[in-house]
């Protein structure tokens, strides 16, 4: 399959996978891109520009295809060191970042005299037009669904994404509740021109994480998201646990004079604990409502090369089976 996002990446087929803390490492982002997708190392989970350096370096020994960094622009009081992160990215001659968080602006200079193709991962249109008015070469639309930040806006991305293609030039990607071939299919025909997948990917083979955390996927369903920080502006996307609703009955309690501070053990250094000890009481982590549509932890490229065959699958024969009039009553079957 070809398409704008394809052919910007330099990658087979139209899939990214999202930055994800403490889940894209190097053998994360090496699986995905070896695979035919893109795949992205998270620079922040790397504690310094060096360690970046390394993870970059290492990805390198595992994949010959191209594959890029999630800089993450976190609204806090020391920030990381930016700049020496974008030279570790460039150093290391990584060809495409994902920026997320606040508006990427002030290190776009740096970014495109490295030759470098920015996606902005954007939660409504006016950050997408922004997005483009500052020269990102393309956005990732993360609706409501998404695991993560969606935002304050709650646009599902059934309005988000054509909305997007009723406004933006430049291509973009549908993220937030893409899991198979549907997904994708459906993200095609509202406009976008490929798609991201955080959640889905976390229950692969190859990430990097606790078996408990995989398990937890397979096990949960699309009702077991919970949204918390809301009353910070913050609100993440997140899978219910037992720390999570000890958060929630904080935010109770304080309403709107929730403060950081009320909640900072249930939201800070949670990442760790869940992805490598396994603790899935721990507190807040990213989780989106897709995971009601994982039911198995295949590899990565088992997951990809299924998704493109079922993709075909549904253009070829369902969608234009409607068009030619043959009678198609079964529903777009499950994955696998
Ligand atoms: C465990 C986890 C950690 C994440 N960490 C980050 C992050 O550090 N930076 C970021 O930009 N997005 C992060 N995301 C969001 C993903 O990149 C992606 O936008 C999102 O997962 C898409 O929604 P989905 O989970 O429904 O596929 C994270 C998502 C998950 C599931």
């Amino acid at each position: 399959m070809k398409t704008a996002i394809t052919e910007l990446f330099g990658i087979q087929h139209p899939i990214i996978q999202g930055g994800m803390h403490y889940v894209g490492f190097a053998e994360m982002a090496a699986a995905v891109s070896n695979a035919g997708g893109l795949g992205i190392i998270t620079g922040l989970t790397q504690r310094t520009p060096e360690l970046l350096a390394r993870e970059i370096a290492r990805c390198r020994d595992m994949t010959d295809k191209p594959f890029g960094v999630n800089l993450t622009f976190l609204p806090s009081f020391t920030a990381p060191p930016y700049p020496e992160y974008i030279a570790a990215i460039r150093e290391g001659g990584v060809k495409a970042v994902e920026t997320a968080g606040r508006s990427p602006e002030q290190y776009m200079p740096a970014l495109k005299a490295a030759g470098i193709k920015v996606i902005h991962k954007c939660t409504s249109v006016r950050h997408s037009l922004k997005a483009e008015k500052i020269g990102c070469d393309a956005v990732s639309v993360d609706g409501f669904e998404c695991g993560g930040h969606p935002g304050e806006d709650d646009i599902p991305n059934m309005i988000l994404l054509p909305r997007a293609a009723e406004e933006l030039t430049i291509p973009f990607v549908a993220s937030g509740g893409m899991a198979d071939a549907r997904s994708l299919v459906a993200a095609l025909a509202m406009g976008a021109a490929g798609m991201n997948m955080g959640t889905r990917f976390v229950a692969t083979v190859e990430a990097p994480v606790h078996p408990n955390v995989k398990k937890a996927l397979v096990e949960a369903n699309e009702l077991d998201t919970r949204l918390v920080m809301r009353a910070l502006r913050n609100t993440e996307r997140v899978l219910k646990n037992k720390g999570v609703d000890e958060l929630l009955e904080i935010e109770r309690d304080r309403g709107a004079a929730l403060k950081i501070e009320d909640i900072h053990d249930k939201v800070a250094g949670v990442y760790p604990k869940v992805m490598i000890d396994g603790d899935m009481d721990a507190g807040a982590w990213s989780c989106g409502m897709v995971v009601g549509l994982i039911h198995d932890i295949p590899t990565v490229k088992e997951l990809i090369d299924r998704i493109m065959a079922e993709a075909e699958q549904i253009i070829r024969q369902r969608l234009t089976g409607f068009l030619d009039g043959t009678l198609e009553t079964r529903p777009a079957r499950a994955v696998a």
